[in-house]
């Protein structure tokens, strides 16, 4: 077994410098390991056998844009699953889908934004509460659910709709057999599912092309903001402060909080929900 090259200090804080500027994923001081192990590979497979020489190839060199993706998708932890915090989903569905369903009644127009969406669990579990909650009237509606992350690779998962028991693990069988047909190893997601949603490749340091998607009703942004500093988190809940409509709702991870931002939005007054309008 090839040994693993070592990270100095000099590199880790280059590295790390890079990873924030470009991502706003803060890697502590203690996480040097954590950075080391997960690039082990990537060194492997370029024939390189220092951090600096691979520090330089991200830097300089016609490479640098592919090669962060490929960092990127390394580097990123994209754990998630179908009906994740399910009761926090109870909520979305029973309450405030209700809510703007009967808002929009007008222009039948509903927009729902999920941020870091990983491998597309989250964006097609609302797409299914969406299906559900509409009914026989979804056709007259015109519904736009989009997923995005940093990563490509799991964009690519995403758009495949493919899917294995593990990402199940807190699903009600009853959903999966309304939802999903049995291939081989996976379970393939209904094509009126899966073209409810569309995905992008976005990263949520970039406000400007955040503009550009216009104003969404809902907002999910789940367990991804654990991982930025108290800077970035301000940035990225400006940015969603912009891009929610007035009597939008915002939706976090059970473990997040909107501390640096609370002059921003306000809590919702139902238990579990992590979710929040617009102070
Ligand atoms: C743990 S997953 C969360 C997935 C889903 N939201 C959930 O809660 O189940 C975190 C995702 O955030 C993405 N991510 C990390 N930094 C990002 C950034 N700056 N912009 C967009 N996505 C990012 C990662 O690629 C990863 O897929």
């Amino acid at each position: 077994m090839p040994t693993m090259v070592k990270m100095s200090d000099l590199e880790f804080s280059a590295l790390r410098k890079l990873i924030y500027e470009r991502s706003g994923i803060a890697f502590q001081d203690n996480k040097r390991y954590v950075l080391e192990s997960r690039l082990a590979r990537r060194l492997e497979e370029l024939e390189m056998d220092s951090f600096g020489q691979y520090l330089q190839f991200l830097s300089i060199g016609p490479y640098q844009t592919d090669e962060f993706q490929e960092m990127f998708n390394r580097i990123t932890i994209n754990e998630t699953s179908f009906f994740r915090n399910e009761p926090q989903l109870d909520v979305f569905e029973k309450v405030v889908l209700p809510k703007i369903l009967e808002a929009r009644k007008a222009t039948k127009r509903l927009r729902i934004w999920s941020a870091a969406c990983s491998t597309g669990e989250e964006p097609y579990t609302l797409a299914m509460q969406v299906h559900r909650s509409l009914g026989v009237r979804l056709s007259d509606w015109h519904v736009e659910i989009l997923g995005t992350d940093i990563s490509q690779k799991v964009l690519n998962i995403a758009q495949d709709a493919k899917y294995t028991s593990f990402s199940f693990r807190s699903v009600d069988p009853l959903v999966v057999s309304r939802y999903f047909k049995q291939d081989g190893g996976f379970q393939v997601l209904d094509p009126t599912i899966r073209q409810m949603v569309n995905f992008e490749k976005h990263n949520l340091k970039d406000s400007l092309a955040a503009s550009r998607h216009g104003i969404w009703d809902v907002i999910f942004c789940r367990n991804v903001m654990i991982y930025f500093d108290d800077d970035m988190r301000k940035r990225v809940l400006e940015m969603f402060h912009k891009q929610l409509a007035d009597d939008g709702v915002l939706f976090i991870g059970h473990s997040e909080t909107l501390r640096s931002s609370s002059n921003l939005f306000k809590p919702l007054d139902a238990p579990q929900s992590f979710a929040y309008t617009k102070a």
